[in-house]
C-alpha cells in the first residue's frame, strides 16, 4: 500500500456505506475493508492511523520546554499540615504562576504527591471510582528540615519524604537509603489553564488584532487545536498537560505499564519512542511496539536485590512514559594520586510521565518485597475478583457460531472427542443487527432451548455486548437511552453518533453512575429476553471503537457526564462499561452470584470486575511467542485474570503451531480459543487424530490443575499474590531471573516453559534458585537449580517443572466440565526440598456464588511434609464448606529410598496400613486408591 494517506474525513463522510450499517450478512467485508485500508504488510500505513510520539502535541510542547529547563520552587515557609495530608506551594521561577502540592502518607507504607494548580480557571480532572474506598492516611511529621528542606515521616520513622525547596525536589529515604528521587531532572511541567488568547485580544481589546501575533506558533504547539490526517482536535480548554520525573537509584529493571505487545522488561526508550497509554483497537497490532493498544494501567514496578518499589500514576488521559536506565559504572580515578581511588557510580532509573491533562496524582510504593509492593498496589485499586469456577475451564469462541445447530454440532464435537471444555460464545453475529441484548430469529430462534442443552452439561454460554447502541428508534436499548440523555454527547450538544458494528451509533456514558445503573439493569433476566443464568458477558470494543474516528476512537471533545471532555478519561472508559456489566450480573441474581465478564479495554482496578484479553493477535509463532510477557505485565500490574487468543485470532495456524498454542494457553490464566471470520474452521478434532490427541491432553491436563488455579486464585483474591508470575518475583535475589520472559511460575509451585518455536527438539529451561530441587512433572527427573539444562521435546511436550518443597492439588478423574467435576476425587503431587519437605495449600468453595464472603462457606487446607510425615490440616478455622471429595492418590517425588511402610492417621480412627509403589529410578512413591476425606485431620506416615 506504500505511503498511501487515510482517507479524507470528507471522503468518509461521503462514503455510500458512511451512515448505513455494513451488510449484516457480510460483517467481515465491512471490517477487512475497514482495517485493511489502513493497515498490513506496510508499517508507514500504520502511522497514518495511530499517532507515534511525534504527532502528539504535547509530547512535543514538554520536550520544547524542558529542553529549556524549567526552575520550580516549593515555598516551604508556605506549609500547612492537616490530619491527612501537607500542602505546600510550589512556584515556576519564570511565570510565578502557584501550584498547590499535597503529600499524604497512605497506610501500608505508601506515600501520594498530588500537584495541581492552586486556583484553576475551572476544576481540573481527578480520576474518581478507581481508588478503594478502604484508603486511610497515616499522619505524616515533620520531623526536622532548615528553611530551604521539610523531612516528612510516617509514624514508624523509618520512611521519610525529604523535600527541597530550591530547586523543588523530593528524595525517598527509607532506612537511610535514598531510593527515590522526584524532579531530580527538573521535569516537572504543569500546563495552567487559560483563557485563549485570542478570545482575550477580542475582550480586552479589540481593535488590536497583534495580540494575537503567536497563533501560528499555536498552531504548531498544538495548543488549541491539534491536526492528525484529517482530523482537527478542537481543545476549549487548551493546553492542559502535565510531567514529572522519577529517578530509581540502583534500578535497573522495571515492569508494567501494560498495554503493549513488548517485553515484560521495559526497555530504554529513545528520541520519540516513549511508551504510549491510550486504549485503542488495533486489530493485528504491531509486535515489539510501544504504541497504546486496547487497554492502559499507569503503575509500573522497579526491581532491585533487596528492594522493589511502585509508581501509580492516577490520570486516566493520553499518557506517555519514558524510561532511560544509566547502569552502573565503576572507574578508577587514576588523577588523585599514586594510589588510585575506586569509585562507583550506582546504576539509576529514570522515569518521564507525561500526560495530556489533569492533575499529577502519584503514589509511591515503597515496598520493599515484592509481595509488598502488590498488596500495597491492591490497597489502592482492588484485588483480582474471585472469579466463578467454571470460567477457568477452557473456553470455545468463534466469530462467528453461526447458529444455534452449530453451537450443538460444536458442543457435541467436544464431547466426542472426549475434551473438556466449559463455555461456548457468541460473538455479535447472534444478535438482531448488532443490536446487544437482542437475537437473531433465525439464526437462534429459541436461546434458552440452546442455554438448556448447555446446562445439561453443566456448561455456560457467553455473550458480546459492546458499548456502542445502534441508532435505532425502534430498538428499545437505543430509544431509552436517548430519551434519557444516556450518550456520550459531541462537542455541539447533541448525541455523540460515530461507525461501528451496527452502523451509525451512539455511544453510552459509562461515566454516569445512572447509565451504569441502568446498563446494569439491562442484564435482569425478566429484561434480557432469553437469557438464562448461565449467560455470562464479553465486552469488546469499549476504548471505545469508533471506527471512522481519529485512530479509529472517540474525538477527544466529545462531552460526558460532568461536562468532562472525553481527552481528560478516555483510559478509564472501558473500565467503565465492564463495571456496570459485572454489577448487572451480580444484580440479576439479587447479589448472590459472582460474575464472569471478559473486557477488551481497561484500567487500573479493572481486576476488580473480570478478566482481560490481548485482543486481536495473530497466528503466528511471534504472537505466542509475546503472549508471555504481555500476560506477566498484566499480572503484575493486578490483573492476574488475563489469557491470549489460543490459535491466534487473525489467520490460520497450522496443526503445529495451533497444538503448541493449546499446550500454552492451558497454562495461562484465561484459557479461549478463538479465531475471526475468514479463518478455517480450527475446532480441536480439525487436525487430525494426533494432533487432537494433543489438544487434548493439553485441555485435560489444564483440568487437572483446576483445584490449583482455584487455589491460586483464591490466593489473588485475598492476598494479592498474582497468578502468574515472573521469576523475579518468586526469585527476587536471583539478579539472572530478572530479564526472564519465555518461562514463568504458575503460584509458587509450577514453572512452566511453553514451547514457542517451530519443530522444537530441545528447550533451554532455566531453573532458578540455588538451593533449589526441580521435577519435571512428567517424567519426575529431579534437577537441580540455579542452573539451564536442555530438554529435549516432542511435540507432546509442555515443559513444566514442580518446585521442590511444594505439594500441588489435583484433580485425578476428569469430567465434561468443571461443573461435572465437583465430586471427582483428589490427588496430591508432594514435591520434597533438598531437606525433604514441602508445603501447599488448597482452596474450595461451591465454585458461584458470594456464600464464601457472606457465609464462610469456603474449606481451606494446609499440606505439610516434614520428616516422613504429610499433614493434612486446617488453614482458616472460620471456613466451613462441607466437601465429599476425597484425595485419593499422592505423589511424593524425591522420596530417596523406599519406605518399609506407609500408613494413614485420621483423628478419631485407625491407623491404616497403606499399599505403595516406590520407583527407585525417579524416587518417587506413589499410593493410589486413597480414600482420606479432603476437609479432615490426616497424616500419612512414610517410614
Ligand atoms: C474485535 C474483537 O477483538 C474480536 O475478538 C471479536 O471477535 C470482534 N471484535 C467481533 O466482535
Amino acid at each position: 500500500m506504500g505511503t498511501a494517506e487515510p482517507p479524507e474525513a470528507a471522503e468518509w463522510q461521503a462514503a455510500p456505506e458512511a451512515t448505513q450499517p455494513p451488510p449484516s450478512s457480510q460483517p467481515w467485508l465491512a471490517y477487512r475493508q475497514h482495517f485493511t485500508f489502513f493497515r498490513v504488510e506496510d508499517e508507514a500505513v500504520d502511522k497514518n492511523i495511530f499517532k507515534d510520539c511525534s504527532n502528539i502535541a504535547f509530547y512535543r510542547r514538554q520536550k520544547q520546554q524542558l529542553s529549556r529547563k524549567s526552575m520550580y520552587r516549593a515555598l516551604l515557609d508556605s506549609v500547612t499540615a492537616d490530619r491527612d495530608s501537607t500542602r505546600f506551594q510550589i512556584i515556576n521561577e519564570a511565570t510565578k504562576a502557584p501550584l498547590l502540592a499535597e503529600v499524604y502518607g497512605i497506610e501500608g507504607n505508601i506515600f501520594r504527591l498530588k500537584i495541581n494548580e492552586e486556583s484553576p480557571l475551572k476544576p481540573r480532572y481527578e480520576v474518581p471510582d478507581v481508588l478503594t474506598s478502604k484508603l486511610s492516611t497515616v499522619r505524616l511529621t515533620s520531623c526536622s528540615g532548615d528553611s530551604g528542606s521539610l523531612v516528612l515521616a510516617d509514624g514508624k520513622g523509618d520512611l521519610k519524604c525529604h523535600i527541597t525547596a530550591n530547586p523543588f525536589k523530593v528524595d525517598l529515604v527509607s532506612e537511610e537509603e535514598v531510593v527515590m528521587s522526584i524532579n531530580s531532572l527538573g521535569q516537572l511541567y504543569f500546563e495552567h489553564l487559560q483563557i485563549r488568547l485570542k478570545q482575550r485580544a477580542t475582550k480586552e481589546n479589540e481593535e488590536d488584532a497583534s495580540v494575537d501575533t503567536s497563533q501560528e506558533n499555536q498552531e504548531d504547539l498544538g495548543l488549541w487545536e491539534e491536526k492528525f490526517g484529517k482530523f482537527v482536535d478542537v481543545k476549549v480548554n487548551g493546553p492542559a498537560s502535565i510531567g514529572l520525573d522519577f529517578s530509581l537509584h540502583g534500578f535497573e529493571h522495571l515492569y508494567g505499564i501494560p498495554q503493549h505487545a513488548e517485553s515484560h522488561q521495559l526497555k530504554n526508550t529513545g528520541d520519540g519512542d516513549a511508551y504510549r497509554l491510550y486504549n485503542l483497537d488495533v486489530y493485528g497490532y504491531k509486535i515489539h511496539d510501544k504504541m497504546g493498544i486496547y487497554g492502559s494501567v499507569p503503575y509500573l514496578l522497579a526491581h532491585k536485590l533487596g528492594r522493589t518499589l511502585g509508581i501509580f500514576w492516577l490520570n486516566a488521559s493520553e499518557t506517555l512514559v519514558e524510561i532511560n536506565t544509566e547502569p552502573e559504572v565503576k572507574y578508577t580515578l587514576t588523577q588523585t594520586g599514586p594510589a588510585a581511588a575506586k569509585q562507583k557510580v550506582t546504576s539509576r532509573t529514570d522515569v518521564h510521565w507525561m500526560s495530556e491533562s489533569g492533575i499529577i496524582d502519584v503514589f509511591l510504593l515503597t515496598g520493599p518485597t515484592p509481595s509488598d509492593v502488590f498488596k500495597q498496589y491492591s490497597h489502592l485499586t482492588g484485588t483480582q475478583a474471585l472469579p466463578p469456577l467454571f470460567s477457568l475451564g477452557y473456553h470455545q469462541c468463534r466469530w462467528n457460531y453461526e447458529d444455534e445447530q452449530d453451537v450443538k454440532a460444536v458442543d457435541a464435537g467436544f464431547d466426542e472427542h472426549d475434551i473438556p471444555y466449559d463455555v461456548m460464545w457468541l460473538d455479535i453475529e447472534h444478535t438482531e443487527g448488532k443490536r446487544y441484548f437482542t437475537w437473531d430469529k433465525k439464526r437462534f430462534p429459541n436461546p434458552k432451548r440452546m442455554q438448556e442443552l448447555l446446562r445439561s452439561k453443566k456448561r455456560k454460554l457467553v455473550v458480546i455486548s459492546d458499548p456502542h447502541i445502534k441508532v435505532d428508534l425502534d430498538y428499545s436499548v437505543y430509544a431509552k437511552a436517548k430519551e434519557q440523555g444516556f450518550f456520550v454527547r459531541n462537542h455541539e450538544g447533541g448525541d455523540f453518533e460515530g461507525v461501528c458494528w451496527p452502523g451509525l451509533s451512539s455511544y453510552l456514558d459509562f461515566t454516569n453512575p445512572k447509565v451504569r445503573e441502568w446498563y446494569s439493569g439491562l442484564f435482569a433476566f425478566s429484561a434480557y429476553q432469553g437469557s438464562t443464568d448461565i449467560l455470562y458477558v464479553w465486552n469488546d470494543m469499549n476504548e471505545p471503537s469508533v471506527f471512522r474516528g481519529p485512530e479509529l476512537t472517540m474525538q477527544k471533545n466529545a462531552i460526558h457526564h460532568g461536562n468532562w471532555e472525553h481527552r481528560e478519561l478516555h483510559n478509564i472508559y472501558g473500565f467503565y462499561h465492564q463495571m456496570a456489566t459485572a454489577e448487572g450480573l451480580i444484580q440479576r441474581s439479587k447479589g448472590k452470584e459472582r460474575p464472569f465478564v471478559l473486557t477488551r479495554s481497561f484500567f487500573a482496578g479493572s481486576q476488580k470486575y473480570g478478566a482481560v484479553w490481548t485482543g486481536d493477535n495473530t497466528a503466528e509463532w511471534s504472537y505466542l511467542k509475546i503472549s508471555i510477557p504481555m500476560l506477566l505485565t498484566l499480572s503484575v500490574t493486578g490483573i492476574s485474570f488475563c489469557g491470549a487468543d489460543v490459535g491466534g485470532f487473525i489467520g490460520n495456524p497450522d496443526a503445529e503451531l495451533l497444538v503448541r498454542w493449546y499446550q500454552a494457553g492451558a497454562y495461562q490464566p484465561f484459557f479461549r480459543g478463538h479465531a475471526t471470520m475468514d479463518t478455517k474452521r480450527r475446532e480441536p478434532w480439525l487436525f487430525g487424530e494426533e494432533h487432537t490427541r494433543l489438544i487434548r491432553e493439553a485441555i485435560r491436563q489444564r483440568y487437572t490443575l483446576l483445584p490449583y488455579w482455584y487455589s491460586l486464585f483464591y490466593h489473588a483474591h485475598v492476598a494479592s499474590e498474582p497468578v502468574m508470575r515472573p521469576l523475579w518475583i518468586e526469585f527476587p535475589d536471583a539478579l539472572e531471573a530478572f530479564g526472564v520472559e519465555d518461562e514463568y511460575m504458575l503460584g509458587s509451585a509450577l514453572l512452566v516453559h511453553p514451547v514457542t518455536e517451530p519443530k522444537a527438539t530441545v528447550v533451554d529451561v532455566f531453573l532458578p534458585g540455588s538451593n533449589e530441587v526441580w521435577y519435571d512433572s512428567k517424567t519426575f527427573t529431579r534437577w537441580e537449580g540455579a542452573c539451564t539444562v536442555k530438554i529435549p521435546v516432542d511435540l507432546d511436550t509442555i515443559p513444566v517443572f514442580q518446585r521442590g518443597g511444594s505439594v500441588v492439588p489435583i484433580k485425578t478423574t476428569i469430567g465434561k466440565s468443571t461443573g461435572c467435576m465437583t465430586d471427582s476425587p483428589y490427588g496430591l503431587r508432594v514435591a520434597l526440598s533438598t531437606k525433604g519437605s514441602a508445603v501447599g495449600e488448597f482452596y474450595l468453595d461451591d465454585g458461584h456464588s458470594f456464600q464464601y464472603v457472606h457465609q464462610k462457606q469456603f474449606l481451606h487446607r494446609k499440606f505439610s511434609f516434614c520428616s516422613g510425615v504429610l499433614i493434612n490440616s486446617c488453614a482458616d478455622e472460620r471456613g466451613r464448606y462441607p466437601s465429599k471429595c476425597v484425595v485419593e492418590q499422592i505423589f511424593i517425588l524425591g522420596l530417596k529410598k523406599k519406605p518399609s511402610s506407609v500408613t494413614t492417621h485420621s483423628s478419631g480412627g485407625e491407623d491404616q496400613p497403606v499399599a505403595f509403589v516406590y520407583c527407585a529410578k525417579t524416587s518417587t512413591l506413589s499410593l493410589e486408591k486413597l480414600s482420606l476425606d479432603i476437609g479432615a485431620d490426616w497424616e500419612v506416615h512414610v517410614k
